[in-house]
């Protein structure tokens, strides 16, 4: 879960990476001109430019609120063999994405790709959980609060682009996005596992951060698509306010 929010927090960041200095845009970012041969340098201190924008959000061009992200809803079904479970996550809040370092930015316009790589030194998500399965043999129910915290978290997302015409105007798409995110250490905890059974909650929960890795490793390539696609989502809507000669101007 924490991924989503990591995610989140690059999928702000991959719009900004479209940033232009035109008109309406410049109220937003500082622009970089397409033929900058520093881009990269650029790029990154646009981003750090609206750092502070971003824990408040700019809801009109669909940049949520980053502190804390809120995220409605998101559930995760595996049947991996070992692991089968099925779980659900509502009201969703995660800190610490606004804390993010840029550790390298790639620009590569010739072919359409951009790549960032961040780094979180801490998040911590709450939410609401609902979950029943197995996990390696462990049966796993419970319905309550979740907590986790993950230290050093650093997650890599590369967009390629494309371009359609819309009312005359040459506009960005996301042709492919991807998502790879690693996690130095994590500690959960579910509440109310087993219907409040403390022995087996505490049992299952010594077991989810002793074998967090393995489990990680499992779950991983589900949640890597679930924060492209929440990344996805932003960058559309800012490639849609913004045509491509607003966001980089020749
Ligand atoms: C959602 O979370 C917020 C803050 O964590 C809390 O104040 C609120 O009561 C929660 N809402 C529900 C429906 O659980
Ligand atoms: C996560 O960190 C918070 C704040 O430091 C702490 O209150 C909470 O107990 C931690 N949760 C877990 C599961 O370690």
């Amino acid at each position: 879960m924490l991924l989503y929010s990591v995610l989140l927090l690059c999928v702000v960041l991959i719009p900004t990476l479209g940033i232009k200095r035109v008109n309406s845009v410049e109220k937003y970012f500082n622009v970089c001109r397409r033929d900058n041969p520093k881009i990269e340098d650029c790029v990154r201190n646009s981003i750090e430019t609206l750092r502070p924008r971003l824990v408040g959000g700019i809801n009109e061009i669909g940049i949520p609120p980053l502190e804390p992200l809120q995220i409605p809803e998101i559930k995760l079904e595996e049947d991996t063999g070992a692991i089968a479970l099925y779980s659900s996550y509502t009201n969703i809040s995660i800190h610490g994405l606004s804390k993010c370092e840029i550790r390298e930015i790639k620009i590569d316009l010739e072919n359409n790709y951009m790549q960032l790589k961040v780094h979180f030194p801490s998040l911590e998500l709450n939410a609401n959980y609902k979950i029943s399965g197995k996990i390696m043999m462990m049966p796993l129910q419970g319905e309550g609060l979740c907590n986790g915290n993950f230290t050093d978290v650093d997650v890599t997302s590369f967009i390629k682009t494309g371009t359609d015409m819309r009312n005359g105007k040459e506009h960005l798409t996301v042709e492919d996005i991807g998502v790879n995110f690693e996690i130095g250490s994590t500690s959960v905890n579910l509440d109310n596992l087993f219907n409040g059974d403390q022995d087996l909650g505490s049992a299952v929960n010594k077991f989810l951060n002793e074998n967090w890795q393995s489990i990680m490793t499992e779950i991983k390539p589900t949640l890597e698509d679930k924060m492209a696609h929440i990344i996805k989502l932003i960058a559309a809507k800012l490639f849609e306010t913004f045509s491509y000669a607003e966001l980089l101007p020749p």
